[in-house]
This record gives C-alpha cells, structure tokens and sequence, in this order.
C-alpha cells in the first residue's frame, strides 16, 4: 500500500520593518482626532510598523522567508513551491510570489499569489497541504507579506489605526508523520460591501476608491461567527476536541474579536495567541507573525496541537489545525 503524505511544519520566520510607531505617535503624525486610550480599549493595538516607502511586500516576504529557510535549514533552491498570500502585490504582475522567487534565487519552482485577503495565509497554507499531500510537490514556502499602510485613508480614524506592515512565512515539507490534520476554506462573496478596496486601475487612472474601507461591526460579528464555526469543523473533521487544541493562533485584528472567539471555543486566555498589540492588524501577515512570536517566545512546542485561523474581505475565512 503506498505510504500517505503528509505536510509538515519545517521552519517559521517573520519581519516587521522599521520601528514600531505608538498609537500616540500615529495620532501625532497624522493628525487624527482619536486617543491612545479608544485604540485600545476598543482593539488591544499599542503600536504597528509601517514599511518605509520604496519598500514593497516581496522585500519584506524575503527577509521572512530567509528566516523560514534558515528554521527549516533548506536551502531557497531546493524549493519546488512559493505561494504569497497578500492584498497589497509589489505589482499587478508579475506576481508577488515570482518576484520573491527571483529574489531567492529559486529557479523552476511553482510559484503564484493568493488573494484572500486576512484569510491569505491559511489558504495558501491548504492549498501547498494538497500539493504537498498529492505527491506532486515536497517542499514548500508560504509567504503573508502586506504593505497596508499603502492602502490607508489617513482621514479615517475608524481604519487607519487598525492596520500595519510585516510579513510572516513558513516551510512545510513533504513527511511520513503529520503534520497538518485538517483544514477549513470557506468564502461568501454576497458580503463583499463590508470590506473591500473598491478602485482599480483603468487606462493609466486609478479609478473609483484606493482606500480600505470598512463596516466595522458587520466585520465584527462576521469573524467572531466564522472562525468559531471554522474551527469546530476542522477539529470534527480530525476527530479533536476543541479542548485538545494546545494554542489558538487566530488572525489578529481584534483583541476583542479573538477573545470572543476563545470564549465560544472554552479555551482559557492562557491558550489563545494575542500578538495584535505590538503590530496591528498586519492581514495575510497576521497567523505566521503570531505563530513565528509563539514558538520564538517558547510557548508553542513540537508535538503540540495548534489551530490556525484567518478572516478577511471577501469574506473568507478558514482553519489549519496541526501538530507542530
Ligand atoms: N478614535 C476615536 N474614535 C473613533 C475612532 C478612533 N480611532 N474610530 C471610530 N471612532 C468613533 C466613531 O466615529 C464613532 O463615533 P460617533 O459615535 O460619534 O459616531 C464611535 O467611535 C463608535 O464607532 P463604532 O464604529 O461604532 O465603534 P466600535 O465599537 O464598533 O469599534 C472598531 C470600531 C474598533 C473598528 C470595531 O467595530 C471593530 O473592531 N470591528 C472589527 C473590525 C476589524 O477588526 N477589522 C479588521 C479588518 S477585518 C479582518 O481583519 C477580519
């Protein structure tokens, strides 16, 4: 009988450029009527990075994944795929995930963006799962790396704090062991109007609105609904309670959306990953930034079981659950 495959996590790096700017010193440089008090009574977020300008995703995708590699302790050229989830590609082509390949210096690998917003990197992370599970490929990156601050009305106090720039990667490789042990990908796009990006370019123009726009509360209430629902499939889908889940890695937006959902899941404080304070809501950068600060701090070990979960535009939203 032919050995099943599975994917398994090898190395995890992340960046964040520049220094973290404070909730005070954002509100001073741009001139907001808000408070450091507001941010983070209603978000938990202290401080984000914002990438210096020239610097673009795929920069800060490298500098994630030269981590990821060197945790995994493979070389770029050994790779044989590159997936970047992000909202916020260097260009509209090539994609962000080729222009991180030529920088790597990888030659002939599959490479290619996902768009799934917040959720980008639990998809791509799924998607190299198939991959990887197929037999087809045996060592893949995934990349979350966004420039949000490009994308910010500064005028908007309700968004423009709420967000920043990182980029966050793993490797994962084909194993005899698991492993990833389930996953859940789900999408809705009647409920694109509660955040999006509606411009586009047309003709050399920049047409219609190239600011992230927002209905806070519907967003609130769609994550908190989502992520729980995802993550009770995905433990029914491999036979674990959710008392099994060693650590919660949620998407971090929100300390109160992911306090919300740890308490729908019963599982204490003490299990639920909350990096949101010091960098912000970093979309497809979120879960590996988070996951990259647990397992550095100490606090995730190999051997533990951990459920991975992003939400985003869309919407999407989707669960990872593995044993590191
Ligand atoms: N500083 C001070 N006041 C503010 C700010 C600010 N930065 N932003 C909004 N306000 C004001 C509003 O103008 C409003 O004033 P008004 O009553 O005079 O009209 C008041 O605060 C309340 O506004 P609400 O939008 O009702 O505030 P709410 O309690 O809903 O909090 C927030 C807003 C933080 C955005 C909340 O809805 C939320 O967290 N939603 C989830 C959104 C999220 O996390 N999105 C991330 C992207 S999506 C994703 O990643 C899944």
């Amino acid at each position: 009988m032919a050995q099943t495959i599975y994917a398994q996590l090898a190395g995890i790096g992340s960046y964040l450029p520049g220094a973290p700017i404070s909730n005070e010193a954002l509100i001073q440089a741009k001139g907001l009527d808000s408070s450091d008090e507001w941010i983070v009574a209603r978000t938990g977020i202290a401080a984000r990075h914002h990438a210096p300008e020239g610097v673009t995703s795929s920069m800060l995708a490298e500098e994630a994944s030269r981590r990821a590699l060197a945790d995994a302790g493979i070389d770029a050229a050994d790779l044989d795929l590159i997936i970047v989830a992000t909202s916020t590609p260097d260009m509209i082509f090539p994609s962000t995930a080729c222009l991180l390949q030529g920088k790597l210096g990888n030659v002939g690998a599959t490479a290619f963006d996902v768009q799934a917003v917040c959720s980008g990197f639990v998809y791509a992370m799924t998607i190299a799962e198939k991959f990887i599970r197929s037999g087809s490929h045996k060592s893949a990156l995934i990349v979350g790396a966004e420039v949000f601050s490009r994308i910010m009305d500064w005028q908007d106090r309700g968004t423009c704090v709420l967000f920043g720039d990182g980029a966050g990667a793993v490797v994962l490789k084909a194993a005899e062991q698991p492993g990833l042990l389930a996953t859940s990908l789900h999408a809705d796009g009647s409920q694109a109007d509660i955040l999006n990006v509606p411009g586009q370019i047309h003709s050399g123009q920049v047409v219609g609105d190239p600011f992230l726009r927002m209905d806070g509360q519907a967003v609130f209430k769609f994550a908190v609904r989502a992520l729980t629902d995802s993550a009770l499939e995905c433990c029914a889908a491999a036979g674990v309670s959710s008392e099994q889940i060693d650590w919660l890695i949620p998407h971090q937006a929100n300390v109160r959306i992911i306090e919300a959902i740890g308490k729908r899941l019963s599982l204490p404080a003490e299990r639920v990953i909350v990096t949101v304070a010091h960098h912000g809501n970093t979309s497809a950068a979120s879960v590996p930034l988070a996951l990259d600060e647990a397992v550095k701090s100490g606090r995730v070990k190999r051997g533990q079981t951990l459920m991975l979960q992003g939400v985003g535009g869309g919407f999407t939203w989707g669960s990872v659950l593995l044993k590191y």
